[in-house]
């Protein structure tokens, strides 16, 4: 039920400290600091045997891969592929069949799409693996190996708190891959665990910026289109930040690349379209703030997430800022992904949609 909450998605937003909480907690050993995959076969994959990553999914859940394709590169030096379900499967794809490992995601376990391209994989003689939230379904029957998310049942038809459990999920694989191919530190690995176990605390102090959050959305809740831009691992949250919007509210968004904006997007700025920048203070920042810098210059008007350091440095170019908690880099990405659920969750109740049965969405999309 919804209890204190005016919509399951508001509540699914409101849940994630606790959500990615447990998923955490089931994929990490906290006295050890160590990563330790959840389940009795979660060995079935020799990560120092695996040559190449194929990650496969669907709208949300494929967001998800595209962000762990920075881990699993960074963290374990795995060469890695992400597609959609739906292109997949029609391609042929060539496959690595000696050492490749197939992982797919999603929330529901039955997207079709995603389903067939498991078993097309399978038939191809590729080891499968799956992380989805409800364990007793087809792709988590059906892969070699499960990887569950505990997000716990998820209403809204928009994905929320199972997003950042994926998240959270894909990073911790992403871990273990990399201690098994000696390829981070037993200090790295330190590091790396305690930033996922301070997690859930961030995620409450970033959710106390609701009300501003809320604030903002008015103005965009006008606008007729919406630009998200990111860099590196922040990109795909970009496109997620746009996804959730269209999904919502119905405004028209579209997610790039910070760097691609000269290369086309940057046309299509001008002062009834607000651009959302998702950027921490990290390597990158320099290059998001003069992307921000070109479009303030263009009469966009820019809203900054970032941190503390992140919008002093912006000064006073952008015309509204998100200042989320201080992180460490390797968990930003699943802590940003709350500014840009709160603003399109906001953004459709100003608008009064139906937030959490919006037109023409189903949550499971069982036909291809
Ligand atoms: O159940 P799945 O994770 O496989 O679903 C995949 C997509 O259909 C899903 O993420 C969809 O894009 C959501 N409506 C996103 O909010």
């Amino acid at each position: 039920e919804k209890g204190n909450y005016r919509h399951f998605m508001q509540k699914e937003i409101f849940e994630q400290p606790d959500s990615t909480g447990r998923t955490i907690g089931a994929y990490t050993n906290i006295l050890r600091q160590t990563v330790e995959l959840p389940g009795e076969g979660a060995d079935a994959i020799d990560w120092s045997e695996v040559k190449y990553l194929y990650m496969i999914a669907c709208g949300t859940a494929h967001f998800a891969t595209r962000v762990a394709e920075y881990w699993f590169e960074q963290c374990a030096g795995l060469p890695v592929k992400t597609d959609i379900a739906s292109e997949f499967r029609y391609r042929e794809p060539a496959l690595a069949k000696e050492g490749g490992l197939a992982l797919f995601v999603s929330q529901s376990g039955e997207t079709a799409d995603t389903l067939a391209a498991l078993r097309y994989c399978k038939e191809q003689g590729l080891k499968t693996a799956a992380v989805v939230n409800v364990p007793t379904s087809s792709i988590a029957r059906e892969a070699d190996l499960v990887l569950p998310t505990l997000a716990g049942p998820e209403i809204g038809v928009a994905s929320t708190k199972a997003f950042t459990a994926q998240l959270a999920a894909l990073a911790a694989v992403a871990i273990s891959a990399g201690r098994a191919r000696e390829q981070i530190s037993r200090d790295a690995e330190i590091r790396l665990v305690r930033a996922l176990t301070e997690l859930p605390r961030l995620m409450s102090t970033t959710l106390q910026l609701d009300e501003r959050i809320a604030e903002l959305s008015r103005d965009i809740a006008k606008a007729s289109d919406v630009i998200y831009l990111g860099r590196g691992v922040h990109y795909p949250i970009a496109l997620e930040g746009a996804l959730k919007l269209k999904e919502v509210s119905y405004i028209h968004a579209e997610g790039y690349a910070s760097g691609e904006l000269k290369h086309g997007p940057i046309a299509l700025i001008d002062e009834e379209t607000p651009v959302v920048f998702v950027a921490p203070f990290d390597g990158l920042f320099d290059k998001s703030l003069s992307n921000l810098q070109e479009v303030a210059a263009r009469r966009g008007e820019v809203v900054l997430i970032s941190d503390a350091a992140g919008v002093r440095a912006a000064g006073e170019t952008p015309a509204s800022r998100i200042e989320l908690p201080d992180c460490d880099p390797f968990i930003a990405p699943i802590l940003y992904s709350l500014p840009i659920q709160m603003l399109a969750y906001h953004v459709a109740v100003e608008k009064g949609t139906d937030v959490d049965q919006p037109r023409n969405l189903a949550k499971s999309v069982t036909v291809e």
